[in-house]
């Protein structure tokens, strides 16, 4: 499996267990404040980081762009910004908003990268596949 996949996937599955852990949290104590911060933990963490991370794997001639590197940083960077800050924001610290939008903002420009990866022409330099 192609380098940029284990990265997607090691992520993802972080994300799941912070994900599953804060939906446990508000099951056991009843208070269903960070719903969205549960669900996104999921929803972009786990399943759209699996997806990029299974994407690549079978199709290693994109693996090998350094575009796909770029997406991995920039997509991750965002969450790490957007996730933590939704999560306190749901605990009553309101001021976190902004963060909230700026996590939101890099999360989608890593979404748009993937979107040009994914239309990109599969020909790629013989340097490119070696990195793989
Ligand atoms: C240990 C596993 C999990 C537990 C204990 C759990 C627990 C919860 C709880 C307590 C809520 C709040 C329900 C409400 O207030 O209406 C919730 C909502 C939600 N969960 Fe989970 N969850 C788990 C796994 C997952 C997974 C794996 C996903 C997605 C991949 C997910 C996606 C969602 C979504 C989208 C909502 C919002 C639903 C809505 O707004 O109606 N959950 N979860």
């Amino acid at each position: 499996m192609p380098q940029i996949s284990h990265l997607f996937f090691k992520t993802a599955v972080i994300w799941l267990i912070i994900g599953l852990a804060i939906g446990l949290q508000m099951g056991i104590s009843g208070n269903h404040n960070t719903i969205a911060a549960h669900a996104h933990l999921n929803l972009l963490g786990w399943v759209s980081s699996a997806i990029f991370g299974g994407y690549y794997a079978l199709n290693p001639a994109k693996a090998s762009k350094r575009l796909a590197m770029v997406h991995y940083a920039i997509y991750t960077i965002g969450l790490l910004v957007m996730l933590p800050a939704l999560y306190f924001m749901e605990l009553g610290n309101a001021q976190l908003e902004p963060l909230v939008g700026i996590g939101a903002m890099i999360t989608f420009a890593g979404v748009l990268i993937f979107a040009v990866v994914l239309f990109s022409r599969e020909i790629v330099s013989i340097q490119e596949v070696r990195r793989v």
